[in-house]
């Protein structure tokens, strides 16, 4: 057991590890809860180790011996520094499966003391944001002079899940973001709306914040970046009242309780919706002086695709452990067209036809 996978009986944990018992490379199971991860060992017939984050001690004893950790237990803005402390005392690797931004910036900001103890500091190996990091990465190999990207996804037949949505509810009071010349700077939810068409189909999208506006920057050093999402009515709904409820949004307690609320929904999207489901991310990236590309990459649905780029991560740093280290993000570390060696993985196509296409800004 090289690898540890904490956080194995969340909702994607559980993927991660279907995917990584059919890749051969089954993992130490860890997490806070003794009964669930006893069940789980099992089920799998895996040792399991329990230690709690809050619990300095079993984190160091959970993490000696193994050469990384992948996290998959968030909001990884509240799991993720305890963690990482103990992977720095423990000379560990560590991943997780994070799309926050805080995250992502705390972690850049730990670059030299990651070096320092050898170990590599790697967020984001999920959907958000191995797939965009990749086409970010393609883009600005396709015109190295950008100084502007944006990014756009939809999903379709999708779904998500309990900790995905808790997440996102624990950070409703927060502004969306951009990116502009080198600086994250916060906006209005859905300030901006784009149409695409996704098929036959012409679908708003919406800019929203999401990890690449951290990520793409320290990918490519483009300084603009702006992501465009398709999100569900409510959103829409929401992005429109925002002003208003920010105030209520802002009390931690309202938040708390509509994220306990969370609990009593389906764990996340059925085995129909992960198999049928479709990711697709076009890119834009454009220069001073005007010049443009563009690309597009399409993708299985989205905890398919964070199992499965999760593992293949796992399995790349396992590969080269003595010769990474210090914060790094899957587009410049794996490269742009690592992405395409995951299973259900179709790009880069160019967008001068096709689908998606950008209809109006
Ligand atoms: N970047 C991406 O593309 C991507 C994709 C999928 C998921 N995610 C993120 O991954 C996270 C997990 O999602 P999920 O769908 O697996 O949620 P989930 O089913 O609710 O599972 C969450 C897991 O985290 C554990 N956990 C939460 N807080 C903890 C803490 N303080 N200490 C120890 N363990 C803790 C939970 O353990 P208990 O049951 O003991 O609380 C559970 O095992 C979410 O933050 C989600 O946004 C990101």
């Amino acid at each position: 057991m090289d690898w540890v996978l904490y956080g194995a009986y969340g909702y994607t944990g559980r993927l991660i590890l279907q995917e990584a018992l059919r890749q051969g490379i089954p993992p130490l199971l860890a997490g806070r809860n003794p009964r669930a991860l006893q069940a789980l060992a099992q089920e799998t017939g895996l040792p399991y180790q329990v230690a709690s984050l809050e619990d300095p001690e079993a984190l160091d004893g959970l993490l000696q011996g193994h050469r990384l950790v992948l996290h998959a237990a968030g909001p990884f803005e509240l799991t993720m520094p305890p963690m990482v402390a103990a992977c720095l005392r423990q000379g560990v690797h560590y991943l997780d499966i994070t799309g926050e931004i805080p995250v992502f910036e705390a972690l850049a900001r730990r670059d030299e003391e990651a070096r320092r103890h050898g170990v590599l500091l790697l967020p984001g190996v999920g959907l958000d944001v191995v797939p965009s990091d990749a086409l970010a990465a393609h883009l600005k190999s396709l015109l190295p002079s950008a100084t502007h990207l944006r990014l756009i996804l939809c999903s379709i037949r999708a779904g998500i899940s309990r900790g995905t949505l808790r997440t996102m509810v624990l950070n409703l009071h927060r502004p969306s973001a951009i990116r502009r010349e080198g600086r994250i700077v916060e906006v209005h939810p859905g300030d901006a709306v784009l149409n695409i068409r996704v098929g036959n189909r012409i679908r708003r999208v919406y800019r929203v914040r999401w990890g690449d506006v951290s990520t793409a920057y320290y990918t490519t050093g483009i300084p603009n970046i702006e992501v465009f999402m398709c999100v569900p009515r409510f959103a829409a709904r929401l992005f429109a009242l925002w002003k208003a409820i920010h105030p209520l949004l802002r009390q931690n307690w309202i938040r708390h309780l509509l994220a306990a609320a969370v609990r009593w929904l389906p764990p996340g999207p059925n085995e129909h919706q992960r198999r049928t489901g479709r990711v697709y991310f076009e890119g834009h990236a454009w220069d001073a002086t005007g010049r443009r590309v563009c690309a597009r990459l399409e993708t299985p649905e989205g905890y398919t695709l964070t199992a499965r780029a999760a593992v293949a991560a796992v399995r790349e740093v396992l590969a080269r452990a003595g010769e990474v280290a210090g914060f790094q993000t899957p587009g410049r570390l794996l490269g742009p067209s690592w992405v395409l060696s995951l299973e259900g993985v179709q790009g880069f196509s160019s967008c001068s036809t096709g689908f998606p296409v950008l209809t109006s800004s």
